[in-house]
């Protein structure tokens, strides 16, 4: 029995060689340690043994199998360190080679202008107001003083749902629902998409867009106009910019003006882009109507306020010299890259 002892243990000295893989090792393990394995086997005829003989093959048997305990445990120490090696090696990264390129999404040249003017009010205290796409004639027209033979509320110009109900030709309707709802002081911008049935060409859609404005307070007067849209056109377009009014005539306020600012190409000497004016329009704006305030249940003795409408595809066309307006909603990349 003990050359049988000290054969297991040679044999298994024998195979437990270096950088075995752990599987392997746990093969090994099992043909010599397990329930069935080869040095269980010769323990089972301990039985056979004398008396006297028996502890002996005890001991022996006892350190047989933690010698071999033993190498196969270093034997597996040493499995884990070369796997981990292996590992690290595999998963190691090469930061000098050249990166994968991810095209890059930008915003549409009219949400541009549009985040562009509204961070300049902003930046003046202004806040945002939403109102909606389809609206009531109430606000789109009736409440803004717009007369019933008003050419703009014809079919030809303005989409009806129903005798009450249009797609809001204008943003100035958000006005009201403002004026409705808030006392002053009331500071408000309100970007947002208008619709009118126009046929399409380069200065035409259906679909455009505008950005309000409305401030009333008392002792609100031009000079607060004139100053506000100043500020707004050298934020917009440098501190040479100028602004210059021309009379005009909207139902909703009184005085009315259409704005015009210098040239942001020529600087106002004449070129292409004013079409040798020297002045381009950008917004129409004025004193909000008495009429309109009292619509809303504002004392017009007490309170007054000025009102401005942008056109944001004007801004975006001359900002980027864009010279077709259906360009805009054509959804080419190639053309929507460049800016
Ligand atoms: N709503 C006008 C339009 O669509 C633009 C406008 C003019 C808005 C004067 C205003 C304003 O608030 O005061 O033509």
């Amino acid at each position: 029995m003990k050359e049988k002892l000290e054969q297991i243990k040679n044999e298994a000295l024998s195979v437990l060689k270096d950088n075995l893989p752990v599987d392997e090792l746990e093969k090994i393990r099992v043909e010599f340690l397990g329930k069935k394995g080869k040095l269980t086997s010769i323990l089972r005829e301990m039985g056979k043994l004398s008396q006297e003989d028996r502890p002996k093959m005890g001991a022996l048997a006892n350190s047989v199998r933690s010698e071999i305990e033993q190498v196969l445990e270093n034997k597996f120490e040493e499995a884990e360190v070369i796997l981990q090696n292996a590992k690290l090696k595999e998963e190691v990264i090469d930061v000098t080679m050249p990166g994968k390129l991810t095209s890059m999404g930008k915003l549409h040249p009219l949400t541009q202008v549009i985040d562009q003017i509204s961070d300049i009010f902003i930046g003046m205290g202004f806040e945002i107001a939403e109102g909606p796409e389809v609206e009531f004639d109430h606000y789109n027209f009736e409440a803004l003083n717009i007369p019933k033979d008003h050419p703009a509320r014809d079919t030809q110009d303005t989409f009806y749902v129903n005798d009450n109900i249009v797609l809001r030709s204008q943003t100035s309707p958000v006005q009201i629902r403002v004026m409705e709802k808030t006392q002053p002081p009331i500071r408000i911008i309100s970007p947002g998409r208008v619709y009118r049935s126009d046929a399409v060409d380069a200065t035409h859609s259906p679909v455009f867009h505008q950005i309000e404005g409305l401030v009333v307070d008392k002792g609100i007067t031009m000079a607060d106009l004139k100053g506000t849209l100043e500020e707004f056109v050298k934020s917009l377009y440098g501190p040479e910019a100028k602004i210059r009014f021309r009379p005009h005539h909207f139902p909703f306020t009184e005085p009315s003006a259409e704005v015009d600012v210098s040239c942001f190409v020529c600087g106002g000497k004449g070129c292409s882009v004013c079409k040798g004016e020297g002045w381009i329009e950008i917004l129409g704006a004025g004193m909000v109507h008495p009429t309109v305030l009292q619509n809303c249940g504002i004392d017009p003795e007490v309170y007054s306020g000025f009102a401005f409408g942008v056109g944001a595809e004007r801004i975006s066309m001359g900002k980027f010299t864009i010279d077709d307006m259906r360009q805009f909603y054509d959804n080419d990349i190639k053309f929507l890259q460049q800016f």
